[in-house]
Formats: C-alpha cells, sequence, structure tokens
C-alpha cells in the first residue's frame, strides 16, 4: 500500500540540475578540462566530492591534488553555484509537482526528499515549499551516496514506512538504481532511452504528467 513519495529535487522539482552543470563547467574549464552536457548526465544525483573526483579523473589529473586542493575547487563551485540560486523564485517550480505535493497531503501521503544536495533544504524555502516534506535526510549524514540505496532507504526509516511502500521520483541515472536497489517503486522523468536503461518503473518526459491517480494505477499494479 502506498506510504510515502520520495523526492529528489535538483531536474525533478526544479531546474537546479542546469545550474549544478553551469557551475560545474565553469569550474572544470578554470582547470582546463572540457566539460560537455553528454559527462554531465553521469554526475547528476553524484555528490559534491564524487563529482569533482569523477571530473578530475575524466581530465587526466585525479593524482595531481592534494585533499585541500580538491576541497578549494569544490568550495569554488559551490560558491558559484548558491550565487546561480539567488535568482531562483517560487514560480521556477516544475510544472505538476505543486499539485502533486498537495495531492499527497490531502491523501494523507507521507512525503520526503532525498536529495544528494547540502543546498537541498535552502533551494526547499526558496521556493516556499518546506512545508510539504514530512523528512528531508540530511546527505552529509549517509555514508554511500546514490547509486547506493542508503538515502531512500534512510528516508523509509525515518518516515516509519516499509521500502516497498515507497514510491521514488528521479531524473538521473544513479537516482533510479538507488531507487531499485532500495526495493521501492522507481519513477523515471527524463529520456527514455536513460530511464530505461537504469531500470525505471513508469516513465515521464515532463514533471508535468505527474499525476497521483496514474501513479498510484502503475504502483498497485505491481
Ligand atoms: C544532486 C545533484 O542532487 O546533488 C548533483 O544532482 C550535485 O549534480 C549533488 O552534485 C550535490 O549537490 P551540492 O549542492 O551538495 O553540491
Ligand atoms: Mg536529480
Amino acid at each position: 500500500m502506498l506510504k510515502a513519495v520520495l523526492f529528489d529535487l535538483d531536474g525533478v522539482i526544479t531546474d537546479t540540475a542546469e545550474f549544478h552543470f553551469q557551475a560545474w563547467k565553469s569550474m572544470a574549464n578554470s582547470i582546463d578540462i572540457d566539460f560537455d552536457r553528454e559527462f554531465n548526465e553521469g554526475l547528476k544525483g553524484i555528490s559534491r566530492i564524487d563529482s569533482l573526483n569523477k571530473i578530475l579523473k575524466y581530465g587526466g589529473v585525479l593524482e595531481k591534488y592534494s585533499d585541500n586542493q580538491k576541497m578549494a575547487l569544490a568550495n569554488s563551485k559551490n560558491a558559484e553555484y548558491v550565487e546561480l540560486l539567488s535568482e531562483l523564485k517560487p514560480d521556477a517550480i516544475y510544472p505538476g509537482i505543486k499539485e502533486l505535493l498537495d495531492t499527497l497531503k490531502m491523501e494523507e501521503i507521507k512525503i520526503g526528499l532525498t536529495s544528494s544536495s547540502k543546498n537541498g533544504p535552502r533551494i526547499l524555502d526558496k521556493l516556499e515549499i518546506n512545508h510539504y516534506f514530512d523528512t528531508v535526510v540530511n546527505p552529509a549524514l549517509i555514508e554511500n551516496g546514490k547509486p547506493a540505496p542508503d538515502i531512500f532507504l534512510s528516508a523509509a526509516e525515518e518516515l516509519g514506512v516499509k521500502p516497498e511502500d515507497c514510491i521514488g521520483i528521479e531524473d538521473s541515472e544513479s537516482g533510479i538504481t538507488a531507487i531499485k536497489d532500495a526495493n521501492m517503486f522507481a519513477v523515471g522523468v527524463g529520456t527514455e532511452e536513460v530511464m530505461e536503461k537504469a531500470g525505471a518503473d513508469l516513465i515521464y518526459k515532463h514533471t508535468g504528467e505527474l499525476e497521483f491517480s496514474g501513479l498510484l494505477h502503475s504502483f498497485k499494479q505491481t
């Protein structure tokens, strides 16, 4: 029985995935590493430090940077990202999300945020939707980031529900893998090819297609 819906944030609730792309690209270019959208796809859902390590490895310079230098690079990326967030307003919430949150509340389905981003609470504030969430998992306390299932399992535990009674919504391959490995129903929003490859149970091209009755219907069929 459906008891909770767990939302990824960047690329599901709003377009901050684009801000992450811009900030990483600018950091990578500053140390002469090429960075394009195709490579960026593989960073979606991945924590800040794991993303940095992937970028440095991609540029063939992973061993050249000390932990302190890496910290400085991660901080500079985050500073640029936070600057981009200053533009964020409630009207940036993706279509269909607010309606879904309202219906979930009405139906007394619990709502969780399962984002890898340490900026999650700040973004919920800016979008003025933090009051909808029964739990916001702190990614700093999660040992294994996505694609590991830990953040989804932790949300279910915090909400006091069983994993099989949860739906997870994600836009990244790593996120869908994490949901499936947590034994939850995975809804993918994005490119069909990417979502299918990752094993999503239900795929939508845009959040505007997300709708409670459709989700419930598909969930019940599994
Ligand atoms: C995820 C994003 O939600 O959060 C990643 O998809 C990002 O792109 C990660 O790197 C960590 O975010 P932050 O804000 O803690 O650097
Ligand atoms: Mg995402």
